[in-house]
């Protein structure tokens, strides 16, 4: 297959990576007579946003106050969250929920027509803003409409973004380095294009597709993570990896998530034996924050040799749990579970990557011109766990902050320099995808085994030593053949799986997401782990906590 006549060349103010909510809040935050670009790996709702059950937290209640939520955030993050990013995000919480509705998101009302507030894992109030269980659903459909409606954004469905393109990377040094755009392979005529534009942001979701259990959609593979490294961009706190404590167990549901809004209106977690375990672990019991509630289960889930344990909203009437629960209720049903009658089977599963690329409050990453939004980025605000909720608020809050910031630093007369098409002429046809697959199927079983809720010194050497291999394997592999959809993300994959395990070999600590057998205590310095490019050199700063009233 000769792709080297048809490429071709785009040209935008700004590109974004990514349909999700840190993606369209961008988008939708710029100026109409913006050109930009919006692309997609696969369909514009394939993200997990489109999956989010909860909801998005925000101070909107008088009972409730900004210092609360920021208390909470800070307490759900170990001491290890960044006092300003949290406030950034929890003072754009109303903001962020004024935009929303703006757009025409229809969220669950109260019996006063106001916005309906539930609660979840770590928050002290209720604060949560939801579209019954399906709130993702609610808010994609609704951007996504609203993009598409927009004469000023074009969107590229099944582009697959490869890499960042920069002076450093042309190996251009006359001038300042700095971003210049993107290629992408369009998956369909199997064809890279170039795309230019003075900003481009990854707004790319996160990596929890490492994982052989998940949560996360396929789109998940950690391409924002890996391609702003490449770009040179430092990247924080991998080693900080959520695991869901409740997704469902059974066979014909995979990566199916029960929200913690379940735990929130009341439900139990049981073990076969009916006991109410959470007790024995945490005086919050099933609203003890995710890190707890996940190593709890999976404890228990050892100790007793079981798959699983049970989660019950039995109690409840049964009006109540439809109402509140109509997706998660017709879902189960369909499966033969009814959860007005019956408990669920749950277990851990990846769900959050914490870290990510470093940015300021503009969502500005170290390359000039490139900034990273949402669950790619590392702002500081959920430290080593994050609190249930806050991270679309987060993807809302820092979208429409990019939004600003390229707004007041846009310049009409940027000029490139010369750009070289994606160059082919070295590479053929692969000669057995089977490598490929293999290697994924390897990577995400060492990274579950390995590098999971539980850790050991010893456990993450081994996954060091065969993610090297991997990689080697897989750089060879992309340096010889024509790009796929499978090998960007594999690449990607293997490199992000390799960030999260240095980050989590140099935190000699147990602190929220993070727990080792070998250092089962908190350390007295609070630090977070950041790897510098091109060769994961650890910088190990200090992390700037300025609230000494808490923990
Ligand atoms: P995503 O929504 O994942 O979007 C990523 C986008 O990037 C997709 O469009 C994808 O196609 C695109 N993309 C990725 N790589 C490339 C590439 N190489 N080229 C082109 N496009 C690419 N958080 C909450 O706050 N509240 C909740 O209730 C909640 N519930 C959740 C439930 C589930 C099941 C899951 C999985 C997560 C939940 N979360 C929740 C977390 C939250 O949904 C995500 O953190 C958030 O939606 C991330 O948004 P995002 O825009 O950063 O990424
Ligand atoms: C859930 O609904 O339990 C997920 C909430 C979140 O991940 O923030």
């Amino acid at each position: 297959m000769d792709m080297s006549n048809l490429n071709s060349t785009h040209h935008f103010d700004v590109i974004i990576v990514g349909s999700g909510g840190a993606g369209l809040s961008l988008a939708l935050s710029l100026p109409e007579h913006f050109k930009i670009a919006i692309l997609a790996k696969s369909h514009l709702t394939d993200a997990s946003t489109y999956y989010a059950q909860g909801g998005v937290a925000a101070v909107l209640d008088q009972s409730d106050s900004i210092q609360q939520h920021i208390d909470d955030t800070m307490i759900a993050g170990v001491d290890l969250c960044e006092l300003d990013a949290v406030q950034q995000t929890v003072n754009g919480g109303k903001p962020s929920v004024d935009f929303l509705l703006q757009q025409g998101v229809a969220f669950t009302l109260d019996q006063d027509q106001q916005l309906h507030l539930t609660r979840e894992g770590g928050h002290s109030q209720r604060r949560i803003i939801h579209a019954a269980d399906a709130t993702g659903k609610a808010i994609s459909t609704t951007l996504v409409q609203r993009a598409q409606e927009k004469a000023n954004i074009q969107i590229f469905e099944n582009f697959i973004a490869i890499d960042v393109i920069s002076h450093a990377k042309l190996g251009c040094d006359t001038q300042p380095n700095r971003a210049l755009g993107l290629y992408a392979l369009d998956e369909q005529h199997q064809t890279v294009h170039t795309f230019l534009a003075p900003f481009t942001a990854l707004a790319c979701g996160g990596a929890m597709k490492a994982y052989l259990y998940t949560s996360n959609p396929d789109i998940a593979t950690g391409d924002g993570i890996a391609m702003a490294y490449r770009a040179g961009c430092r990247v924080a706190n991998m080693e900080f990896n959520q695991f869901h404590p409740t997704c469902l167990y059974h066979p014909q549901a995979r990566s199916f998530l029960i929200t913690e809004a379940m735990r929130g209106e009341g439900a139990y977690l049981r073990l076969p034996s009916g006991e109410r375990f959470m007790l024995r672990f945490d005086e919050r019991a099933e609203l003890a924050p995710r890190d707890i509630v996940a190593r709890a289960i999976d404890f228990e889930i050892k100790r007793l040799g079981i798959r699983h344990v049970w989660l019950d909203i039995t109690h409840q009437p049964a009006d109540f749990v439809k109402e509140h629960f109509p997706t998660l209720y017709a879902r189960l049903l369909e499966l033969g579970i009814d959860i007005t009658t019956e408990m669920i089977p749950v277990v851990p599963a990846a769900h959050y990557t914490c870290g990510g690329v470093m940015v300021d409050e503009h969502s500005q990453t170290d390359l000039p011109g490139l900034y990273a939004i949402g669950e790619t980025a590392y702002t500081g605000l959920h430290g080593s766990n994050r609190m249930a909720s806050n991270s679309l608020l987060e993807c809302f809050v820092y979208g429409m902050s990019a939004a600003q910031h390229i707004e007041q630093h846009f310049d009409p007369s940027f000029d490139y320099p010369s750009i070289p098409a994606w160059d082919t002429s070295q590479v053929t046809d692969a000669d057995e995808d089977v490598v490929i697959l293999q290697n994924w199927d390897e990577l995400r079983a060492t990274m579950w085994n390995y590098v999971g809720i539980v850790r050991t010194t010893k456990r993450l050497q081994r996954a060091l030593h065969r993610i090297e291999m991997l990689k080697k394997e897989i750089t060879e592999y992309y340096q010889d053949y024509y790009v796929s959809k499978n090998l960007i993300e594999l690449r990607n994959l293997v490199l992000v799986s390799e960030m999260i395990v240095r980050c989590a070999m140099q935190r000699k600590e147990s602190r929220g997401l993070h727990y080792t057998l070998d250092y089962p205590e908190l350390a007295t310095e609070l630090r977070k782990t950041v790897l510098n490019p091109p060769n994961f050199q650890v910088e190990q700063p200090l992390v700037n906590v300025d609230s000494p009233d808490l923990c």
